[in-house]
């Protein structure tokens, strides 16, 4: 408790009494949650721990790029649901000369995966498959990933970087009330799907110390024998010799053919923002751009933040941009997606042709027939800014909350059902009631479609925003209506965060609303003109971690009150 004590100390003293208006707005809130503000640097994750872990290494002198290996790592031990070693993720980056670009440490379907590898003899859809134990899991990138920065930005030894992991790693950390709830929700499940008793299997109190010294030994050994360790070493091989005893297909060729990919990022304007996103494997960047320049003509602040109207052209763009996402986007690297044509104006300005304030347009008459794929809840984010000005905007998954549910004991993680993230059937619902489209089938070595939208914002040739957020096919969304909230709502960071959000995918045909963020009169109102809702499905969308560049040098934090987030900075 002493230690969750001082942490907060920390969180307080940083936290500065000035929060200057940011950068541009035409709306007057009333401004009254506080943000943390930095002179120079800053962490946002989804745990003090890492956060401040991550925020030592740039106090001491590393970059941002320092700082997301080791932030990367601290969210693998404290927040296991989702940070992690054995899943994967997307980079967005700006450094402090401006150079931007995106790192792809995705997962793929390994060599032995076919397309039909999830159904039954009869053609059946079997969900289970693609969610739990072996054959749900994607070959991991994240240690590709940190080692693909590392090469290309690291300022600082790996052994530097990891060491304050590891040390916590074999000291422990407070386990969070609402982490005591997910143990507590997912324990059955571990026990029943790894067939026996692990450190997350036993019953935990809201304070207890969690120490994972079997993650403590792995890291040591990542950290002594690099990249090879993992992909070629003693726990790839260890991971492999696990895999083949629950069910998994991954061979140590899927390992050796393993390669993170520096992508060129998704960039689009918004008025006089410049948006740097991620581009497929992602359908972030392309969905966020459609959607912003479908919205982009109209007066959002005249309606109103959450009003009536702000919600139904958001939802209507929404709608267009996720069912073109189910249609048109999957691997690059597998099929040909028309980015161009899917984000030309006049496009754009066809697509929303027949959109209307008097009515709901039907999802069925947007496009009959294709469905668009789907996520679960579970990921996370963080962002990073340093003193130089180097931004990184990262989202890291295990697709579902824990993966597979599979845990190595012998080297304290989690592995990922990303492969769940395919289409398993493609115009057959998966596991959510949600249909997947051709783009996206399974091949061998194809890395499956995501929705994470790691993004950074910059304005007048200077660096804006840093954000993302988990939430499956809500990230776009939630990342849409936090950048708004910022640019067109002159919220402060926290505030932006803070804001109830709504969400629409195409399919289901239903805006889903935050639980007791929008009046039961704004709804009404809405299902009267054709929207269905539902603000049971998802009580909280999205855990938003961002940073804003105030117009006097500091940085703001947003840390989503959603979950344990914590923005850490000096
Ligand atoms: N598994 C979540 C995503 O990639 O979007």
């Amino acid at each position: 408790m002493k230690q969750y004590l001082a942490l907060l100390l920390i969180m307080l003293l940083i936290s500065c009494k000035d929060n200057p208006k940011p950068i541009t707005g035409t709306t007057s809130p009333k401004t009254e949650i506080k943000a943390v503000i930095a002179d120079s640097a800053m962490v946002v994750s989804a745990r003090a721990e890492a956060s401040k872990i991550g925020a030592s290494i740039l106090k001491n002198g590393g970059t941002a790029f320092d700082a997301m290996i080791a932030t990367h790592m601290a969210l693998a031990l404290t927040h296991p649901n989702a940070g992690n070693i054995g899943g994967g993720g997307f980079m967005v980056f700006r450094t402090e000369f401006g150079e931007i670009g995106s790192l792809d440490f995705r997962e793929k379907a390994p060599l032995a995966a076919t397309r039909d590898m999830y159904l039954d003899n009869n053609g059946k859809y079997i969900p289970e498959k693609s969610t739990e134990g072996g054959l749900a899991v994607g070959v991991p990138g994240s240690i590709a990933g940190i080692f693909a920065v590392h090469e290309k930005f690291g300022t600082m030894p790996m052994e530097i970087l990891l060491k304050p992991v590891i040390e916590l790693a074999n000291k422990g950390f407070l386990i969070t009330p609402k982490q005591k709830a997910r143990f507590d929700e997912f324990k059955d499940e571990f026990e029943k799907i790894n067939g026996g008793a692990s450190i997350f299997t036993s019953t935990y109190t809201a304070g207890d110390t969690l120490k994972n010294t079997a993650l403590a030994t792995t890291l040591s050994r990542i950290a002594k024998n690099g990249r090879a360790e993992f992909y070629a070493g003693e726990t790839g091989k260890k991971m492999i010799d696990f895999l083949q005893q629950k069910g998994g297909i991954i061979t140590q060729k899927d390992l050796d053919a393993y390669e993170a990919i520096w992508r060129e990022a998704m960039v689009f304007k918004y008025k006089d923002v410049k948006l740097i996103s991620m581009a497929p494997p992602s359908s972030g960047g392309i969905c966020l751009s459609q959607i912003l320049q479908m919205i982009a003509p109209f007066p959002l602040t005249e309606y109103g933040h959450n009003s009536e109207k702000y919600i139904q052209l958001l939802v209507e763009a929404e709608k267009r941009a996720y069912a073109d996402r189910s249609e048109y986007l999957g691997d690059p690297d597998f099929i040909d997606i028309p980015v161009d044509s899917l984000l030309s104006n006049t496009y754009i300005s066809k697509r929303m042709k027949n959109f209307s304030f008097e009515n709901a347009t039907p999802s069925e008459t947007i496009k009959p027939g294709k469905i668009t794929s789907y996520e679960s809840l579970e990921t996370t984010h963080y962002s990073i800014v340093d003193k130089f000005g180097n931004a990184v905007s990262v989202t890291t998954t295990l697709n579902a909350s824990y993966g597979s549910k599979l845990y190595i004991p012998e080297l304290g993680f989690f592995l990922n059902n990303e492969m769940d993230d395919f289409s398993a059937k493609p115009g057959t619902p998966n596991m959510f009631g949600l249909i997947g489209g051709e783009a996206n089938a399974i091949a061998p070595q194809k890395r499956m479609l995501s929705s994470m939208t790691p993004t950074i914002a910059e304005k007048d040739g200077k660096l804006l925003m840093v954000l993302g957020t988990p939430g499956g096919s809500t990230i776009i969304t939630s990342v849409l209506q936090t950048f708004l909230n910022v640019y067109e709502f002159e919220m402060n960071m926290q505030e932006a965060v803070n804001a109830p959000r709504f969400h629409h995918q195409w399919l289901p045909d239903l805006i889903l609303f935050e639980a007791d963020g929008f009046s039961s009169e704004t709804i009404k109102n809405l299902e009267a003109k054709g929207y269905s809702s539902s603000n049971q499905i998802l009580p909280e969308i999205g855990s938003v971690d961002a940073i804003l560049i105030l117009p006097n040098g500091k940085l703001q934090g947003g840390a989503d009150r959603r979950g344990d987030d914590t923005a850490i900075g000096y």
